[in-house]
């Protein structure tokens, strides 16, 4: 998978259907080639470098190195920024060694993707220089056997006397020089991951996050695809972060019109002290290129999300259907009343009961009791283990709602510890959702949290925890770092938060975590790496999801998005679909309710019984089979369609968002059969050929009245 040709000073990474390649010249590690598989190394006798002829420009600012630094007239963007005692930032990386070896390693302090034995992955890691500043850089390169990703991470090590400042630090990847769009998942709070495609400015282009998370705005995934690349075919070269925190993603068209893409963190809240003898880890990037369209892309991204990103017990274990209180009830409720829609829940198969916000302190509204991670028995009378016991013996698990990152001014763990909270001494402390941000960079705080969680876990059989988190960074400053270390805040506090999750999800194996904040905005691989699953969106309303899902689902497998079905008219946007269509598109990722199921009319009841049934039966193939997107909702007026495939059916959704008069006969067309192979679908009677299905596809019928879907279960019967 990995090989270095001494001769030509040439690596080559080579994949099932991709390789990447970089070489050795004058002690400088150029980038040489990132595209479909090569045989060998002969394309180095093609790689020719830019600047060899007379030039009025510098040969450095033309060259494509793997890690471009300020050095020799260099104008683009860095990958490494480091300003060192002299104050000044120049980098001149040289190659000193590399080694090459099975298996790969974990990150200190981070998340990254992993393999369960060494034959599954090849590293490479090469060693840079600096000999003048004392300063190594060490790059890893991780092949996986069985998906064509490429992980990649830095880390920066401090030789010399002094400290250095590391003021930015991203994985590049030069791409050839051709016309590219770029594509990004773009939103804002109950509009998450709206694929946006626009041609790549001749300058340029960056999607971040400086909000100390992920992000609702903008998720850290950005892929540049040529124009033509359409879901089923084309290039795409695709990026995301194994990190949770503010980052960029941008893409640097440079003067001979080749970008360089970079993914990393966001350098306006990024600085980091690296003194004499200590090392410093970058998160890891995930890089994909696939010739055969976004489809291409979600076909390895899903699966290496759910194998070499998600672990634990639940990795592959079905998602239990849920039901959560949320919006049946907000915070008014008693034990009592969680019961009966528990037990509704359990009458109609529902497998996991899920106690949403307003349990603890003296919770009755969002404006206090943030911090105090004790149950209230004023509401939940008798105590959460008695709770958590009456819902098992439905025979359900029970699941509970925590936002262990935060304090409300109105609890007694602010009043104790007014200063754990991020703020700057001095200033207003802006309060979101009238709550503050715990210090997590602080090791007593973090020590509080996974103390005070895990009590409330040892309390009472609880099976899944539902983490929120549910505001931004105004004053994200640790009011405990030196006025010099300060930028350094929410990096550490992702350090934190990293171990605070990795302490909490060793304690309780067996117990389901699902990430939330504010619904879809800490949606990333960092975060899937401790919490197989994130609540995708606060919005409900199915017409609405349909958009969120499709963007979603371009990186992330389907397996990791919480979609819940709600009552009408929809809480966000007052809509009213049809309760069968919220099932259908719920189906489309871990399916839930979200509801009070005693309120449902007969008829409704019965089809949320049949769709629990449904998808009891069907998981396995939405969960773990291959997902693509056979319609595109943003350039469609609202209207989409989908296909889950493995070896036993095909299942075939289509959601049709308006209807009008008179409209011409339409198909969808599905993907990746086998064309010679016959296909059965018993509920509407159609016996077909693989050829037939992808060739012409499926007719829709006329469909009278809006927001209607349509789902098709096949079996290949020869
Ligand atoms: C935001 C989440 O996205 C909701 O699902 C709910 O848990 C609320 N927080 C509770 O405060």
């Amino acid at each position: 998978m990995i090989y270095f040709d001494e001769q030509k000073q040439v690596f080559h990474l080579q994949g099932n259907r991709f390789s990447y390649q970089m070489k050795i010249v004058d002690g400088v590690l150029m980038h040489m080639y990132w595209g479909s598989r090569l045989p060998s190394c002969d394309g180095d006798c093609l790689f020719t470098l830019a600047g060899e002829a007379a030039s009025f420009d510098l040969p450095f600012n033309r060259r494509p190195r793997e890690v471009p630094t300020q050095e020799k007239g260099y104008f683009g963007r860095r990958a490494l920024d480091i300003v060192n005692s002299q104050g000044d930032d120049v980098l001149s990386l040289r190659y000193e060694s590399h080694i090459i070896f099975s298996g790969k390693k974990a990150l200190a302090g981070l998340p990254s993707s992993y393999t369960e034995t060494e034959e599954e992955a090849q590293t490479l890691e090469i060693t840079l220089a600096d000999t003048f500043l004392n300063i190594q850089v060490v790059l890893s390169y991780t092949v996986f056997r069985d998906l064509d990703v490429l992980a990649r991470s830095m880390r920066v090590i401090n030789n010399g006397p002094d400290a250095v400042t590391l003021k930015d630090l991203q994985t590049a990847v030069c791409l050839p020089y051709d016309q590219y769009e770029a594509i990004h998942l773009k939103g804002g709070w109950a509009k998450e991951r709206q694929a946006m495609r626009t041609p790549l400015p001749m300058g340029h282009f960056t999607i971040q996050s400086r909000r100390g998370a992920s992000g609702h705005e903008n998720n850290p995934f950005l892929a540049l695809v040529k124009p033509e690349t359409t879901e089923f075919s084309g290039e795409v070269y695709a990026m995301t972060h194994v990190y949770s925190g503010s980052f960029s993603a941008s893409a640097d068209v440079g003067m001979d019109l080749a970008p360089t893409m970079m993914m990393g963190f966001c350098p306006d809240v990024f600085s980091w002290q690296l003194n004499p003898g200590e090392t410093f880890q970058g998160p890891e990037a995930l890089l994909m290129y696939t010739k055969d369209g976004l489809n291409g892309l979600s076909a390895l991204s899903h699966p290496f999300i759910r194998r070499h990103i998600c672990r634990g017990y639940w990795r592959d274990r079905p998602r239990p259907v849920l039901i959560n209180n949320w919006e049946a009830t907000y915070f008014d409720f008693n034990a009592e009343k969680l019961y009966n829609i528990a037990k509704k829940g359990a009458e109609i198969g529902c497998e996991l009961f899920v106690i949403d916000d307003g349990w603890f302190g003296k919770r009755n509204t969002d404006n206090c009791s943030l911090g105090d991670w004790v149950v209230n028995e004023n509401k939940v009378e008798g105590g959460l283990k008695k709770l958590a016991e009456r819902i098992e013996s439905l025979g359900m698990m029970c699941g509970l709602w925590f936002e262990p990152e935060m304090v409300s001014p109105d609890s007694d763990l602010y009043r104790a510890h007014p200063d754990w909270c991020l703020h700057v001494p001095g200033r207003e402390r802006t309060q979101a959702r009238q709550q503050l941000i715990l210090d997590l960079s602080r090791k007593e705080v973090q020590d509080y949290i996974i103390e005070s969680v895990s009590a409330v876990l040892r309390s009472a059989p609880i099976s899944y925890v539902k983490w929120d988190m549910n505001r931004n960074m105004t004053e994200g400053f640790s009011c405990v770092l030196p006025p010099r270390q300060k930028m350094e805040t929410q990096h550490r506090y992702m350090l934190g938060l990293y171990r605070v999750l990795g302490e909490i999800t060793a304690r309780f194996p067996r117990v389901l975590f699902e990430s939330c904040s504010g619904g879809g905005g800490r949606f990333d691989c960092g975060i899937l790496c401790f919490m197989p699953q994130t609540w995708t969106s606060d919005d409900t309303d199915a017409a609405e999801r349909v958009k969120i899902q499709y963007g979603t689902s371009l990186l992330y497998p389907c397996s990791s998005m919480g979609a819940h079905v709600s009552a009408v008219p929809n809480h966000q946007t007052g809509r009213s679909t049809p309760f069968l269509t919220r099932c259908h598109v719920a189906m489309g990722g871990n399916f839930g309710f979200e509801l009070d199921l005693n309120k449902l009319s007969d008829e409704d009841l019965q089809c949320a019984k049949e769709a629990v049934a449904m998808v009891k039966e069907l998981r396995g193939t939405m969960q773990q089979g291959t997902y693509a997107r056979l319609s595109n909702p943003m350039t469609n007026g609202g209207s989409a369609a989908w296909q889950f495939t493995d070896q036993e059916r095909i299942i075939v959704c289509i959601y049709h968002h308006q209807a009008a008069a008179n409209q011409p006969p339409q198909s969808i067309r599905l993907t990746g059969l086998e064309e010679d192979a016959v296909y059965h679908d018993e509920a509407h009677n159609l016996t077909c050929s693989g050829a037939a299905l992808m060739g012409m596809g499926l007719p829709l019928p006329y469909m009278r009245g809006d927001f209607k879907t349509l789902l098709y279960c096949f079996r290949k019967i020869s």
